[in-house]
């Protein structure tokens, strides 16, 4: 697809084609299964100040919490233990957690519980990542939120959008499984900002892809501002497949935020994958990354229940496997 296509996806009246069109390329590359990753969001604790984000450091409204190795393996092992065959390992960005305590806790889940292991911990040295890696992890999720320098320089004031991408080509020379994303609905984004952003998508092959729409939280700088509707959201979602093809694509949390039936539409129209929280109950609450985050109150075997009973619903079934990247071999696979 040209950008000029995608920026007419984006923007034509009625995207029902687009939508449809969008379902057969992922029924034809990625087939009828839903692959399942459990996500664990295990600290709260941040030290950077992204304006979009909750738990930016400036956010004193949210009671911190971080929990510890023994607290996030346990999880893990319940998730095991529910059926999953994959974890997302989740948090703020902080040296809160020394390299060699996450290589541990990594180390111990492949050994013990068989996982495949996702880490999404944010930008962290090369060292660091290789130590990761060495220790078992299979994949990252890092997303570079928005492929215009402009913007994620004044929604990120202290990051680099140079570094950022640095991270995510030193995780691909490492042998990671690499994810990466965008909001949708961030202030000043236009559609032709968009479609460079899924230009850049494919250019990086990522094997993974996030997507959601962005919403305000009121606790931030952000607060006052409108926000992605679930409209583009999937709109974006739709061309992401169909240009793709054969990445990992999740009907995300967010958007089932935005609207009840967010995840299945999303399923209807290029996603593959789901991430049900596992984190135990006590801190959900506080992972607030933007208000009316679905969730808060259920427990992982809630989740698993409603979100087994949403897939058959929509007449596809639970991948069994570890759903690892189709874009190339993969070593060191469970
Ligand atoms: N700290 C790590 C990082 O930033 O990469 C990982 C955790 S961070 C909370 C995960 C993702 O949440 C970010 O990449 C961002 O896209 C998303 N996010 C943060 N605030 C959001 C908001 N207000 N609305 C929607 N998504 C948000
Ligand atoms: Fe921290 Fe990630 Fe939120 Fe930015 S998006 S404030 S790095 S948790
Ligand atoms: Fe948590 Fe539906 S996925 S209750």
């Amino acid at each position: 697809m040209t950008r000029d296509e995608i920026i007419k996806g984006l923007t034509v009246l009625d995207p029902s084609e687009l939508f449809a069109e969008a379902d057969r390329v992922r029924r034809e590359c990625v087939g009828d299964e839903v692959h399942l990753r459990g996500l664990v969001e295990f600290s709260n604790v941040c030290g950077r100040d992204c304006l979009y984000c909750g738990l930016r450091r400036s956010n004193k409204e949210i009671v911190r919490y971080g929990m510890d190795m023994a607290g996030v393996f346990e999880t893990a092992r319940i998730a095991c233990e529910m059926g999953y065959r994959s974890v997302v390992l989740q948090s703020g960005e902080s040296a809160r957690y020394p390299t060699e305590e996450i290589a541990g806790l990594v180390r111990r889940i492949k050994k013990d519980l068989g996982l495949a292991v996702t880490l999404s911990l944010g930008e962290r040295s090369r060292e660091t990542y290789a130590a990761w890696r060495e220790a078992g992890a299979d994949r990252y999720l890092l997303r570079f939120e928005t492929s215009s320098r402009e913007i994620f320089q004044r929604l990120k004031p202290d990051s680099s959008y140079d570094e950022r991408m640095q991270c995510l080509r030193s995780l691909r020379e490492l042998d990671f499984q690499v994810g990466s994303g965008i909001m949708v609905g961030l202030p000043s984004q236009t559609p032709e900002i968009i479609a460079d952003d899924i230009l850049l998508m494919k250019d990086l092959d990522l094997d993974m892809i996030g997507i959601g729409p962005f919403i305000p939280n009121p606790d931030t700088p952000l607060a006052g501002e409108k926000g992605g509707c679930l409209d583009l959201t999937l709109r974006t979602l739709a061309l992401i497949r169909i240009v793709t093809r054969n990445a990992h694509i999740p009907a995300t949390t967010a958007m089932g935020s935005i609207d009840p039936q967010g995840r299945q539409k999303a399923l209807r129209c290029g996603a593959n994958v789901l991430m049900p929280n596992v984190t135990p109950t006590q801190y959900r609450e506080h992972y607030q990354l933007y208000p009316g985050k679905i969730c808060i109150k259920d427990r992982p075997g809630d989740c698993m229940l409603c979100i087994t009973g949403m897939v058959a619903s929509l007449g596809r079934t639970v991948a069994q496997g570890p759903g690892h990247s189709l874009k190339r071999p993969v070593s060191g696979a469970v």
